[in-house]
């Protein structure tokens, strides 16, 4: 089937990568050990074992960090941060060039490596500056954050969590695009951003972004359907949750897209641009940032294709709807794995060795349970991320096609399947699916457990 995007190419890349290893946990690991270890005392080992044995230890350490001190306030290379002309505004301010050079620059003087295994990742995600005003709003979004938090601390990945509208003038979702923008500056060693909804849910620990393994040379990505995009609905693709590249190309799409958004004096042009463009939408339907990145997307595609890609293997993100009905299953499928599992796979073990224990659990479900690893519109995976677009919890503005009960335990259900696996090592589960209250797990859970009734 043809599609404007022609989405089916993306489907050339290997999606036997989607449960492998994370690889470098254990580099990971040895890094952050050594750089708890102090910089001035690494350096000083250095100095002691003089400049051959430098030389011999150097890839033993593998982390520049402590080799070469950052530099402070006073001293080191002027970089990028020192232009006066740089600004972070993503509208009305200089444009920023050669971003790729001078991120490279800046990564050589602190020692880093540009190309760094595993790539280096830091989430964006954010709400509104006051209170919600939905009731149970503000519980809503701690849980939502709490969430995120469990799933970057097993990830290593870095979390900003934002609540300033950074540009005013950029009102609601297109509040994403200041913020984005903003974090690849203050974050050069990162080498992709990923934005996440507040209202998304991570609901697969386990499941590890295959960047290098099928984003290699591509710098968006982003969740959609294939039939929504031939039809080029406003709907084809979701701006909920996607990844950018830290990249000069990433900032120009980023200028392209914020240009059509309500601080810019053209945006009510492009909103009946987009309207009469976009399938789904109607004349006196909201001129949202979504419908600006897809009528950008469906009509560059020549330009923008080649560095975007449309991910519809695997749920990169799930619409609740088609997923929370399934939770309870999957629980019980996974559970029904490990239980048939060599006794390995359920060994007590330490959080942070989370990963090494991902890997086999994926490989032992992966011939179980079918579907993909990260979920998919077919079979009993665990979805790697469950987006609740359209309850609002924050607002309680709820699209009237929910109920309040579909929503609110539809987000429970789903948080709480993804809590019952950040307990696991800390020894403990919840009760029942939509229950408050855990319980302790038995030695070798789920080994010879009966099921939980649910
Ligand atoms: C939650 O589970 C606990 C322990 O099994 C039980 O005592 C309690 O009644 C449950 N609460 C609800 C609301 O079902």
């Amino acid at each position: 089937m043809a599609t404007p995007l022609g989405v089916s190419a993306s489907r050339a890349a290997g999606s036997k990568q989607h449960g492998a290893a994370a690889p470098g946990l254990a580099g990971r690991a040895r890094d952050a050990a050594v750089f708890a270890s102090g910089v001035a005392a690494a350096a000083a080992v250095l100095a002691l074992l003089g400049s051959a044995s430098v030389l011999e230890l150097a890839p033993r350490i593998s982390s520049p960090r402590v080799a070469v001190p950052a530099p402070g306030p006073d001293d080191g290379p002027r970089t990028f941060y020192d232009d006066p002309e740089l600004s972070y505004a993503a509208v009305g301010g200089r444009r920023l060039a050669g971003w790729d050079a001078k991120r490279a620059a800046w990564l050589r003087s602190r020692g880093l490596a540009a190309r760094a295994s595993p790539e280096r990742v830091v989430m964006v995600s954010g709400s509104q500056p006051e209170p919600c005003p939905g009731e149970a709003g503000d519980h809503f979004l701690l849980r939502f954050l709490k969430n995120k938090l469990d799933y970057c601390r097993l990830h290593g990945i870095e979390l900003l969590y934002n609540r300033d509208a950074l540009q005013p003038a950029m009102t609601g979702y297109w509040a994403k695009i200041p913020i984005v923008r903003a974090a690849m500056l203050a974050h050069p060693e990162a080498e992709w951003v990923w934005w996440v909804d507040s209202d998304a849910v991570f609901t697969d620990m386990d499941f590890s972004l295959p960047l290098a393994a099928r984003y290699g040379g591509r710098n968006f990505v982003a969740y959609g359907w294939p039939d929504k995009i031939a039809r080029r609905s406003w709907l084809g693709i979701n701006n909920g949750v996607f990844l950018l590249r830290n990249c000069q190309w990433s900032l120009d799409l980023l200028d392209e897209w914020a240009r059509m958004g309500p601080a810019h004096p053209e945006h009510a042009r492009w909103c009946k641009v987009f309207r009469a463009a976009l399938a789904d939408k109607g004349d006196d339907a909201w001129c949202d940032d979504q419908s600006a990145l897809v009528y950008l997307l469906y009509t560059n595609w020549e330009r923008l294709g080649k560095k975007a890609f449309i991910e519809t293997e695997y749920f990169f993100q799930a619409y609740w709807v088609d997923v929370v009905d399934r939770l309870d299953g999957i629980a019980a499928r996974y559970e029904a794995v490990e239980r048939r599992a060599p006794p390995g796979l359920r060994r007590r073990h330490a959080e942070r060795e989370h990963l090494r224990y991902a890997a086999p659990r994926n490989a032992a479900v992966s011939g179980a349970v079918p579907g993909p690893a990260g979920g998919g519109v077919e079979g009993w995976r665990r979805p790697l991320i469950t987006h609740f677009m359209g309850c609002q919890p924050c607002s309680g503005g709820r699209n009237p096609m929910y109920s309040r009960e579909s929503c609110d335990d539809g987000m429970r259900r789903a948080l709480g399947f993804a809590d019952d696996q950040v307990l696991r090592a800390y020894g403990f589960r919840h009760a029942a699916p939509l229950n408050d209250t855990v319980r302790p797990l038995p030695f070798d859970y789920p080994g010879a457990a009966p099921a939980r009734n649910g």
